[in-house]
């Protein structure tokens, strides 16, 4: 996939605006500090840099086709993405991209679609997301499952009502435990497959969670018929260069950061369960 310039080179980018999702998830809208285009595909991520502690890849979340402000929402876990969340609008950080493989948005025209995502899971599939509504004439059913750990944790909940209300998608969300007030689905987001309308052999799988998540998808989309090479996921890694040279990233024979991190489950099956190898 072609990045915007030169992949060593970081690019200075401007907070326009910051805004905390969650408790501990926020999104940030960049705009070049200088003149400069951006484009990426739906699934790609950025290396984002805070001056003076360091990098980290975080996923495009954004819409494709009006990708300036980029937009990316960061889980703050630990040193570097606790820094940049606390980051304030008019701050600049380094950036590199975008890099990766993308998800198989063309490739899916005249099949149904069914997109699983698990709490963080949500904003690298956005962007697909977008697309596919976009374009919707050109695919069958659109699924999407959605799964968070407490109602509080859900992403994006204005919109998910907007894609709820479209009569052309198929919205169903599930937490794992339920807080006052809460009176949809409980339970982890497996336990919706069964019930989603889609035909599983014309069918393309885009899956986003935690790896354990991911892998009990892949089986209950196993079990309703789906093939291998048409279930999708994206995978996480360690990343340092972000394109190819330091094998931080190396997952089996390939790496994370340019042949994935989205994957056909055919290709990347024997590889899963492992960590940086
Ligand atoms: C291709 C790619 C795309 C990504 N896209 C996104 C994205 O869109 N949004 C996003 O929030 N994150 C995303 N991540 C994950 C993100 O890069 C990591 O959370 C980040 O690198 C952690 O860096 P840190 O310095 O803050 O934490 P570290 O100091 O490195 O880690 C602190 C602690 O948190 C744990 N930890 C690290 N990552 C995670 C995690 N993801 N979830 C829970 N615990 C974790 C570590 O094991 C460690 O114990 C992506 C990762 C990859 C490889
Ligand atoms: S991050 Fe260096 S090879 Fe992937």
């Amino acid at each position: 996939m072609a990045t915007n310039q030169d992949s060593m080179t970081m690019r200075p980018f401007r907070i326009r605006r910051t805004a905390q999702d969650t408790y501990d998830t926020f999104t940030m809208e960049l705009e070049p500090a200088g003149s400069g285009e951006f484009t990426f595909a739906p699934g790609q991520f950025n290396m984002l840099y805070v001056f003076g502690v360091g990098e980290v890849p975080i996923s495009i979340s954004g819409d494709p086709t009006d990708p300036l402000p980029l937009i990316h929402t960061t889980r703050a876990v630990g040193t570097v993405t606790k820094a940049l969340q606390k980051l304030k609008k008019g701050d600049v950080l380094g950036m590199r991209g975008p890099f990766g493989s993308a998800w198989p948005v063309e490739q899916a025209k005249g099949k149904d679609v069914v997109i699983v995502a698990g709490g963080i899971g949500l904003p690298p599939l956005r962007p697909a997301i977008y697309q596919i509504l976009a374009n919707r004439e050109e695919y069958g059913k659109f699924v999407l499952l959605y799964g968070a750990r407490t109602p509080d944790d859900l992403l994006f909940p204005k919109e998910l009502e907007q894609w709820r209300g479209r009569f052309d998608m198929d919205v169903t969300i599930t937490v794992d435990r339920a807080t006052d007030g809460w009176l949809g689905n409980v339970g982890v987001v497996t336990r919706l497959i069964p019930k989603a309308v889609f035909d599983p052999k014309n069918a393309v799988a885009m899956l986003v969670g935690p790896e354990i998540m991911m892998r009990f998808t892949i089986a209950d989309l196993q079990k309703a018929g789906m093939a291998d090479k048409d279930i999708y996921v994206s995978m996480e890694r360690n990343m340092k260069c972000g394109v190819g040279l330091c094998g931080h990233c190396q997952c089996g024979p390939s790496f994370v950061c340019k042949d994935g991190p989205v994957y056909s489950y055919e290709t990347i099956r024997d590889w899963m369960r492992k960590r940086e190898i």
